[in-house]
């Protein structure tokens, strides 16, 4: 239901210098979204009147990623004052002074803090009438989190960062999530009584939390009962691990959707993927993008799709597929690559050592071994020898060839493009095929064959070759024998 009295600003603004890349902090990937496109996907879950994202570092390329993801965004950019609180105020001043109701603020570098958590969190606010509430969440291990500081009876006191904090406060074990609800205007005027006299000389919205204490406001602070989805990421290593948490979330969740998912650890599947009832994900499987599996088609092992639909009851073994459509019940692998344009029919067949680029396969068609297939029809039925080429590319342009429906070509043929193949056709093995085979034809094309008796006795004197021709010859008993033990020495 939409929220009229919310408004979210997402801080994005800050340079992720622990990253070391030369990538924005938030447009690294995470479970096939950029880190921003979680946060933004959370906030959008809330329906919230306004979405503000502050910007800075690398302004250009956050803001228009951001605008793919959510086209409603509205951006705001930092100036020179560095910290969080300087970045609140520029969300702010996006919001202007028209807007009076609560302020939610999250970090676009904390991914896993979804919908329902921030709407937990909202309710929790609205119903504890404080001023203001900060989300907080116990840790292990507080390294490099802001603490909060709580009185003796327990009230929120102040957030103290990692850097300001004296040995006793580095013992808390409970810290600050980054994430805040405020009253629109009690945040401007916190802000603005708010220096940067810290160690970062930065001007901290933390701070903002201990004006409002001071003034005598009640502070509300909302300790998560999971504290990984509060996990921010600072660094690769922290990436990793929050990685590696939301995959195991996600295999759960289809899990417990009627997947079979044999090894978790080895099996990665983004959050934008589908997956159909009774799919089976085999070990050393990775699914991206906006792959969609349907019900009991088996995937794996090692296989990774990407942005590819596989048909009900497919089986798709050993194979990298890129832009892809796998029919009902068709076979795809071992070891195949489907390029993007590849469409094979219900119950068609990709093989072994298969290549696949810009190819429409019909139903029941087969391209089984050893092949390439680019720029191509093959029509219902249709058997493409082993050892196939479709020629496609003349060295300049690339051609289309057709293949009708109901042919068998033999084996090493290649079509050169563009080249069309009718109804029925059969074709000699090594064929060449330059120009358009009518229907019904048996077409070939090569030389034909010569023995020269006697080359390699001649030739080739005092090989084993030699020898077991003579053997052979000469009807020797024993050439079986010799054979064997001479190719055994090799
Ligand atoms: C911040 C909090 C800390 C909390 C932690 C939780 C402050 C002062 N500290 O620390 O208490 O435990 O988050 O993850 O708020 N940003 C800007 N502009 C800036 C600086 C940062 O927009 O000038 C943005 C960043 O892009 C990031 C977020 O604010 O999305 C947090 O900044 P970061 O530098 O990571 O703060 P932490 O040191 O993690
Ligand atoms: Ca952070």
């Amino acid at each position: 239901m939409a929220d009229s009295n919310l408004a979210v600003i997402i801080l994005a603004a800050g340079q992720g210098t622990r990253m070391k890349s030369a990538t924005p902090k938030v447009l690294h990937a995470l479970a096939g979204r950029p880190l921003i496109g979680h946060v933004l996907a959370a906030a959008d879950a809330l329906e919230p009147e306004r979405v503000v994202l502050v910007v800075r570092h690398q302004r250009q390329r956050v803001e228009e990623a951001a605008r793919t993801l959510l086209p409603r965004v509205e951006i705001a950019e930092q100036g020179e004052i560095p910290g969080t609180g300087a970045a609140a105020e520029a969300g702010l001043d996006v919001l202007d002074e028209g807007f009076v109701g609560d302020v939610l603020i999250t970090s676009g570098d904390v991914p896993l803090l979804g919908e329902d958590a921030l709407a937990e969190f909202i309710t929790a606010h609205r119903a504890s009438g404080a001023a203001a509430s900060v989300l907080t969440a116990r840790i292990a291990d507080p390294t490099g989190y802001g603490r909060v500081v709580r009185t003796a009876s327990g009230d929120l006191e102040a957030i103290v960062e990692q850097r300001d904090a004296t040995e006793q406060q580095l013992l808390i074990d409970e810290v600050n999530s980054g994430t805040y609800l405020f009253q629109a205007n009690d945040l401007r005027r916190s802000l603005a009584q708010v220096g940067v006299d810290n160690a970062q000389n930065e001007k901290y919205l933390t701070d903002a939390i201990g004006v409002l204490v001071r003034e005598g406001r009640p502070v509300a602070a909302h300790v998560i009962d999971d504290p990984m989805l509060v996990q921010g990421i600072n660094d690769r290593e922290q990436l990793a691990e929050v990685a590696a948490e939301l995959n195991r979330r996600i295999i759960r969740r289809w899990r417990l959707a009627g997947v079979t998912i044999q090894d978790a650890a080895s099996t990665w599947v983004d959050v934008t993927v589908e997956l159909g009832q009774d799919v089976t994900l085999l070990p050393g499987t990775q699914l991206r993008g906006t792959t969609v599996v349907q019900d009991e088609a088996v995937i794996g092992p090692d296989t990774t799709l990407v942005d590819t639909e596989v048909g009900f009851g497919a089986e798709v073994c050993r194979t990298h597929s890129l832009s892809a459509r796998i029919g009902e019940n068709a076979h795809v692998g071992p070891f195949s690559y489907l390029r993007p344009g590849t469409v094979l029919g219900n119950e068609g067949k990709i093989g072994t050592f298969v290549e696949t680029k810009n190819v429409t396969i019909g139903h029941g068609a087969k391209l089984p071994h050893l092949s390439y297939a680019g720029d191509a029809e093959i029509g219902e039925g249709s058997n493409i020898g082993a050892g196939t080429i479709f020629a496609n590319y003349d060295g300049v342009h690339k051609h289309r060839s057709t293949v009708g429906p109901q042919v068998r070509t033999g084996a090493h043929n290649v079509f050169v493009a563009p080249v069309h193949i009718g109804a029925g056709v059969y074709s000699g093995g090594g064929t060449i095929i330059r120009k358009d085979v009518p229907a019904g034809s048996l077409v070939i094309t090569q030389a034909p064959q010569v023995n020269k008796e006697g080359w390699v006795i001649e030739h080739r004197a005092g090989t084993a070759a030699a020898e077991a021709a003579e053997a052979a010859l000469n009807g020797d008993q024993n050439a079986e024998q010799s054979n064997s033990r001479t190719s055994g020495n090799e």
